[in-house]
This record gives structure tokens, sequence and C-alpha cells, in this order.
């Protein structure tokens, strides 16, 4: 187990976000940090972690970073998502 970023991408692998596109969103992540899920960037500022079912499915694809949900997300929004934690 890799300690967790000071910003942990958690992003909902349930069903419903699954279907609606979830590993489309965890390989943009994966891309846009140079990580894979379950890893931490060298900086230590970022990390990737799956999670089961938040509860949210209306808004799948689910992520969560800190207490901040953003739902029905599309690859092409990871890229903002991020620069806000820069
Ligand atoms: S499956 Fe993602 S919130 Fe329920």
């Amino acid at each position: 187990m890799e300690p967790k970023g000071e910003n942990d991408i958690a992003i909902c692998l349930g069903t419903a976000c699954y279907v609606r596109g979830a590993e489309k969103i965890a390989e943009a992540f994966s891309k846009e940090l140079g990580i894979g899920v379950g890893e931490t960037t060298a900086d230590g500022k970022f990390s990737i972690t799956g999670l089961r079912c938040i509860g949210a499915c209306g808004l799948a694809p689910v992520i969560t970073i800190g207490e901040k949900t953003y739902g029905r997300l599309t690859p092409d929004m990871v890229k903002d998502i991020v620069a806000e934690y820069k």
C-alpha cells in the first residue's frame, strides 16, 4: 500500500458508474497524472483510488476529491478538474 496523495481522486467503479464509462474516466486521470489506480504521483500531490458505489448513481460516473463530488463526468473534463488542484 502506498500512502495517498494530498488530493485523492476517488473514482467510483460501481456498476452504474462502470456502465456509464467510469473506466474511461479512470484512464483519463491516469493519462493526465501519469499514474495508475492505486498509485500516487512522485510529488505526493495526487493519488487515484477505485471505490465501490458511493450512492450517487444518479450522477454516474462520479468521482470525489476530498469533500467535493463531481458527477456526470466525461473524459474531456478531467484536465480542468486536475488543474483546480495544481
Ligand atoms: S455506482 Fe457509482 S455511485 Fe453508485
